[in-house]
């Protein structure tokens, strides 16, 4: 039987801004189990990153608020506990890794006080046992010569190395849930794969659920079980990784796969990429966005598409003119 670690259901973040309460998320569910690899994909601004943050409840302080949904971790609702239970999940139960690891190293401290903190912060050890935890982390996250990189500040070290680092961090306290947040983008191509596969090989010694977000189909295809498409703050497709390539339903999913290069695609082949922008949030429409993206007028763009289960695991917003399905239109 396959054991849910995160259950996100109904999810609804707003910001705070000169127009009132705007929601960057506005509905979004998806589960993870334990031991498996849920990918969030969807183009930059489709709320990917602030999904996350709300999972762990670091959402830009004070403009953003979670509105209504669950988060349901290990039988707990996140958006409910105490901000003291909250810092024990955060670095504890839940890592994170975000897209720069500039963000979560302090620049004026040495890498090994930063991890004998974070350390220290969720365990009763000693100073000496969390220096050497810590030595034992960056051998693990493959930092040679680890004894001597303990004494050097983050810039001292290359982007590939603070990333390792921050996975140090995020892994320290062997959490049963991963977050990934484009952890690879400010990395080059080789570190990316290798940062990647870090992460993999990681999760199968520990067991951990991973999230990996991304707007990166083909790093989806390579490490993930299931997928979430997320477009302009909703979910209009989720699936298993091979049905989902298989068998994409919206118009929106098969965009974004149309837009990946392939090994038979003759060289200098302009890719298909999808027309327009998403739009800015005070702008999206309460029915259709991918309508309203496309310019489409009418009511598809006044009423939001029932999300349903179409097959096992395969679950679409079933707008009348994006879904694809075949039978769609019959
Ligand atoms: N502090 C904030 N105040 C107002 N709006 C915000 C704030 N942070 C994010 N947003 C908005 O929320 C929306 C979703 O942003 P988010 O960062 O989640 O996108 P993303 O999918 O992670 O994109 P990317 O691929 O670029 O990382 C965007 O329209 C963004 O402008
Ligand atoms: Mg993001």
């Amino acid at each position: 039987m396959s054991e849910t670690v995160l259950e996100v259901q109904g999810l609804i973040t707003a910001f705070d801004t000169e127009r009132g309460l705007i929601r960057a998320v506005d509905q979004v569910g998806f589960s993870v189990e334990k031991g498996r690899t849920l990918g969030i994909v969807g183009e930059s601004g489709c709320g990917k990153s602030v999904t996350a943050m709300s999972i762990v409840r670091l959402l830009p302080q004070p403009a953003g608020r979670i509105l209504g949904g669950r988060v349901m971790f290990q039988g707990r609702d996140l958006t409910k506990i105490s901000p003291k239970e909250l810092r024990k999940v955060r670095g504890g139960e839940i890592g994170v890794v975000f897209q720069e690891p500039m963000t979560a190293l302090n620049p004026v401290h040495r890498i090994g006080r930063q991890l004998v903190e974070a350390l220290r912060l969720h365990k009763k050890i000693s100073q000496r046992k969390a220096w050497a935890e810590a030595i034992e982390l960056l051998r693990l996250v493959r930092i040679p010569a680890p004894e001597m990189r303990m004494g050097d500040y983050p810039h001292q070290l290359s982007g590939g190395m603070r990333q390792r680092v921050v996975i140090a961090m995020a892994l320290s306290c062997r959490p049963d849930l991963l977050i990934a947040d484009e952890p690879t983008t400010a990395l080059d191509v080789t570190v990316q794969a290798q940062i990647l596969d870090l992460i993999k090989r990681l999760q199968q010694e520990m067991g951990m659920a991973l999230i990996l977000i991304t707007h990166d189909l083909g790093v989806i295809a390579e490490n993930c079980d299931d997928v979430v498409v997320m477009y302009a703050g909703r979910v209009v497709e989720r699936a298993p990784v091979k049905e989902l390539f298989a068998n994409p339903l919206h118009a929106y999913t098969k965009g974004l796969l149309a837009s990946i290069p392939r090994l038979e695609t003759p060289p200098k082949t302009v890719l298909p990429t999808i027309p327009g922008m998403v739009a800015t949030l005070s702008e999206f429409v309460p029915g259709c966005r991918f309508c309203q993206r496309m310019g489409r007028k009418g009511p598809t763009l006044r009423e939001r598409p029932p999300f349903e289960q179409v097959k096992a695991g395969h679950w679409v917003e079933m707008c009348p003119v994006c879904y694809e399905g075949k039978e769609a239109g019959a």
